[in-house]
């Protein structure tokens, strides 16, 4: 049975202030208590209430996804996370055969990460460092040590999100509702852009895909797509049903001018190429910020790719269309890219219904420059280049992956990649799968360089699988005369994921230290080198899960 469209309104998730007012009106550090509930959210008007994993100040109030976090620049943000979930899981197939958060005496392991956020690494939410409900066990790396996690928030204005990160159990959990948005405000800077500004214009779409069974539960395929190797593990979910802000093709009411709507990708694997198409003419995306960054100058585009942990923050004008509806819509493979060739549907995520009767003028704007004064990318400040090899492997003698590592290692093996503080380092990410793989780092901002196709990629690979030396298989040569891949104009800023094409090698420039306008930072506001460390891996969830991750140690 169908889902009816568009029968659901676009919610606005409950916003929670990161700050408090004193009396005289400073802006002081907040601090909020945020817990996992065990709870139901309705997905859509005909499905029935759908057990999920929920974030809120209550139970009751718990939502999916989790409330908008608004913080403030330069102003702490103290959030303590609580875990009030209890065995069973709605999915979490503890597959021993994964890295796994495998608590002895039961319960759901659990640890937040704020995606973006620049923040001391014992309050990063790294993966071993998870909780079960009253900390009755905890992973190797968990300290109490400062309770509540802090954000600074001392970084850029822009876009992050939370969400959770347990070891081997980031899918399940994130699957089961786990995530939220999170603005770094700086109304000082961003007064003068003249964005569309308010809660009813500039509003956050989380978008992700789900399956569900009649009776509302979520469903995911439980049965490990080589069982003998893993019994549980699917190298990706992608469910049918596309959800924004909680709701199944949900519709939002808007008056015909200019909105900000900041996108989130938030699926476990489904990649989206949307599109604004409205009878007559397709509408305009101003792109005014990319991840957790502004961009220099708005890019104006028809239609873009979004994948997992992406984060679009973009500008439409509804004044551009005399129709009376417009249509958000999806036409990007899955698994992304596909098979050449492949002719894929373009389906709806959901709808604007565009009401005339207002008269009140817009005042709001986009302007010709946004946040110009950031660094530029430049290459010849790298201190280091490093190469990191992405690795399908397959065991048990059939054709389906069953391990996905970096640099041919495992999540548990010896750190190797230790930038030191305040540098910049290349890095060129060689992807010998067939898979584009969303790399995202934890801490570190990156600029995209350049993008380039492999020639003769089988022959390399079958080198690299033997030595993991590029130098020593010739990549130079297998470059050379590859084909060049335009970065979108939209995604050339600082950002902090990157979508690496198979059969290419990607080069980025990331830098270790703080961005600030006048780039004279070069140490972190907080000790970088202490506590568990950062990450860095594959915002597939599926393939994070499954050893796409590596741990990144920061020295002086
Ligand atoms: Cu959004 Cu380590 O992840
Ligand atoms: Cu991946």
């Amino acid at each position: 049975r169908e889902l009816e469209k568009f029968v659901d309104e676009l919610p606005d998730m409950p916003r929670l202030r990161g700050y408090a007012v004193t009396d005289g009106g400073a802006l002081i550090a907040g601090n909020l208590t945020i817990g996992m509930y065990d709870t139901t959210w309705k997905f859509h008007r005909d499905l029935p209430a759908t057990r999920v994993f929920a974030y809120g100040t209550s139970k009751e109030t718990a939502t999916v996804p989790g409330p908008t976090i608004e913080a403030m620049r330069g102003v702490p943000t103290h959030v303590t996370w609580a875990n009030h979930l209890h065995a069973p899981h709605p999915f979490l197939p503890w597959d021993d055969s994964l890295t796994t958060a495998a608590p002895p005496g039961g319960g759901v392991p659990t640890v937040v990460h704020l995606h973006g956020g620049v923040q001391h690494s014992s309050s990063d939410g790294h993966s071993l460092a998870w909780f079960t409900s009253g900390l009755a066990a905890t992973g190797p790396l968990f300290s109490l040590s400062p309770p509540p996690y802090t954000y600074p928030n001392r970084q850029p204005p822009g876009n992050l999100w939370y969400h959770d990160h347990a070891m081997g159990l980031t899918r399940v959990n994130i699957l089961a509702g786990l995530m939220g948005a999170y603005r770094v405000a700086s109304p000082a800077e961003e007064a003068s852009l003249n964005l569309p500004a308010g809660d009813a214009l500039d509003r956050n779409l989380v978008l992700f895909d789900r399956d569900f069974r009649a009776d509302g539960a979520l469903y995911m395929n439980r049965t490990g797509n080589n069982p003998g190797v893993h019994p549980h593990w699917q190298p990706e979910y992608f469910g049918a049903v596309l959800v924004v802000n909680g709701k199944a093709w949900p519709y939002l009411r808007v008056r015909r001018r200019r909105y900000r709507f900041r996108i989130l990708n938030a699926s476990n694997a489904r990649f989206f190429r949307l599109r604004l198409s409205a009878a007559g003419a397709g509408l305009r995306f101003a792109h005014v910020a990319s991840d957790s960054v502004y961009l220099p100058r708005p890019v104006s585009t028809r239609a873009f790719l979004l994948a997992p942990s992406e984060i679009a923050d973009v500008v439409v004008d509804f004044a551009e269309t005399a129709a009376g509806s417009a249509l958000l819509t999806d036409d990007a493979p899955a698994p992304y890219p596909g098979d050449p060739g492949e002719r894929v549907e373009t389906v709806p995520v959901m709808k604007f219904l565009i009401e005339d009767e207002d008269a009140e003028p817009d005042t709001s704007s986009v302007p010709a420059a946004l946040m110009p004064h950031y660094p530029r990318p430049d290459a010849r400040e790298a201190a280091a280049t490093r190469r990191v090899t992405m690795y399908e492997y397959t065991r048990n003698g059939t054709d389906e992956p069953t391990h996905l590592y970096l640099n041919a290692r495992s999540y548990m093996d010896p750190v190797t990649e230790t930038p030191r503080e305040g540098t910049s380092e290349v890095w060129d990410v060689i992807n010998l799968t067939d898979d584009n793989h969303p790399l995202h780092l934890h801490l570190a901002l990156f600029a995209v360089l350049g993008q380039r196709s492999l020639r003769r990629v089988d022959e390399f690979r079958d080198c690299m699988k033997r030595r993991d030396d590029a130098d020593a298989c010739g990549m130079e040569q297998h470059l050379a005369g590859g084909r060049r891949h335009v970065v979108p104009r939209q995604e050339r800023g600082w950002k902090n994921v990157f979508k690496m094409r198979p059969s290419a090698v990607t080069r980025i420039l990331v830098r270790f230290k703080p961005l600030s306008p006048d780039d004279g930072e070069s140490r972190f506001p907080f000790d970088v080198t202490t506590g568990p460390g950062y990450v860095y891996h594959c915002h597939i969830l599926d393939h994070e899960d499954n050893e796409m991750m590596r741990p990144m140690k920061i020295v002086r």
